[in-house]
């Protein structure tokens, strides 16, 4: 596992607008998905307090303990429960504890890739030469090295179009299938080589750099499934939301991330079938993005953007 040094940790992006918008109160009751090193959960956990619960789930076991850890050692009074699995499948966790829905006052999620997992050994980066597995979690099967190895070209065109909003997916679909009939790529430096007809390093660095982490911005979203994730995350966020006020914040990174977001957000606006007595209104009006200082810091959290929402029960509302 790696270091819990103050460097391998994931800074946490736009926490006070969180804080701000979440509205956390004393005693009350919080769901975090995607707790990562723990960053933003340590902030809403002291808000808590001694009589307040928060429940936290990630698929990375290292991240996962590094924040035990630094909860622990914080002092940080009010009950945490962690979960190592996946969000997508939080019904079937919380259902095991006996949490239903409507139980949380208020909910977070951060979705995507750690900076602790972008610094650490699982081959996030085309940066260092590592084998390429970028999986989350250690438990789940398929790893970059199947999908690049196994694929046929129409999927890896598919997954390059759509994952990584590629123009040349299919000439890096082609490139990727040519390289493996000499010999199976192994490692994110196989992968960057077998690109180097379609990304040359004649190219200028800054597009060269940005067409690589494309690439492999669409590769970990193959492997993590991470569209389907989403929004089986946000969806059961909202459901175990208390009706009366409860409050989702959901931290996003990309047009697609953006568009599950509205997608939801426009079935939950009348009551409907799966919300018969409640409906979803807008905290923020428009997405909430990062200061200049804060990109200056952390310029990590350029793209991301804060959308909060509220539950609110239809007594209450004029549909
Ligand atoms: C941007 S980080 C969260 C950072 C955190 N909020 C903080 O303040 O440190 C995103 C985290 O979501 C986790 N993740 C991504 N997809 C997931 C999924 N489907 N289920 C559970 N965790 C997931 C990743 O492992 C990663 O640790």
């Amino acid at each position: 596992m790696p270091e819990a040094g103050e460097g391998s940790l994931h800074e946490s992006v736009m926490v006070s607008e969180v804080l701000e918008n979440l509205d956390i109160g004393e005693g009350g009751k919080h769901l975090e998905c995607g707790v990562s090193t723990g960053g933003h959960l340590l902030e809403i956990a002291s808000r808590l307090g001694a009589n307040g619960f928060a429940l936290a789930i990630d698929l990375d076991e290292d991240a996962l303990s590094i924040a035990q850890k630094r909860l622990e050692d914080k002092g940080i009074s009010c009950k945490i429960e962690f979960i190592c699995g996946n969000y997508a499948d939080l019904s079937v966790h919380l259902s095991q504890k006996g949490i239903e829905p409507g139980f949380f006052d208020t909910a977070l999620l951060d979705a995507g890739v750690s900076g602790f997992q972008l610094k650490g050994d699982r081959g996030f980066s085309y940066s260092r030469d590592l084998p390429l597995d970028m999986r989350y979690g250690k438990a789940q099967k398929v790893t970059a090295e199947s999908i690049l190895n196994g694929a046929d070209v129409g999927e890896l065109r598919r997954i390059f179009a759509e994952y990584g909003d590629l123009h040349d997916a299919a000439k890096v679909a082609w490139a990727i299938y040519t390289a493996r009939q000499h010999t199976q790529l192994a490692t994110t430096g196989d992968l960057v080589k077998a690109l180097q007809d379609v990304y040359p390093e004649r190219m200028p660095h800054g597009k060269r750099m940005r067409r690589l982490g494309q690439v492999f911005m669409a590769v970990r979203e193959a492997v993590n499934e991470g569209q389907r994730c989403l929004e089986g995350g946000i969806d059961n966020s909202i459901q175990y939301l208390r009706k009366d006020e409860g409050r989702f914040a959901l931290l996003t990174f990309s047009g697609n991330e953006n568009l599950i977001m509205k997608r939801i957000a426009a079935r939950y606006r009348r009551p409907g079938k799966f919300n018969p007595d409640w409906v979803l209104k807008k905290v923020t009006n428009r997405a909430v993005k990062p200061t200049r200082d804060e990109v200056r810091r952390n310029p990590a959290s350029h793209s991301a953007m804060l959308r909060v929402f509220k539950k609110l029960p239809v007594s209450k509302v004029e549909v």
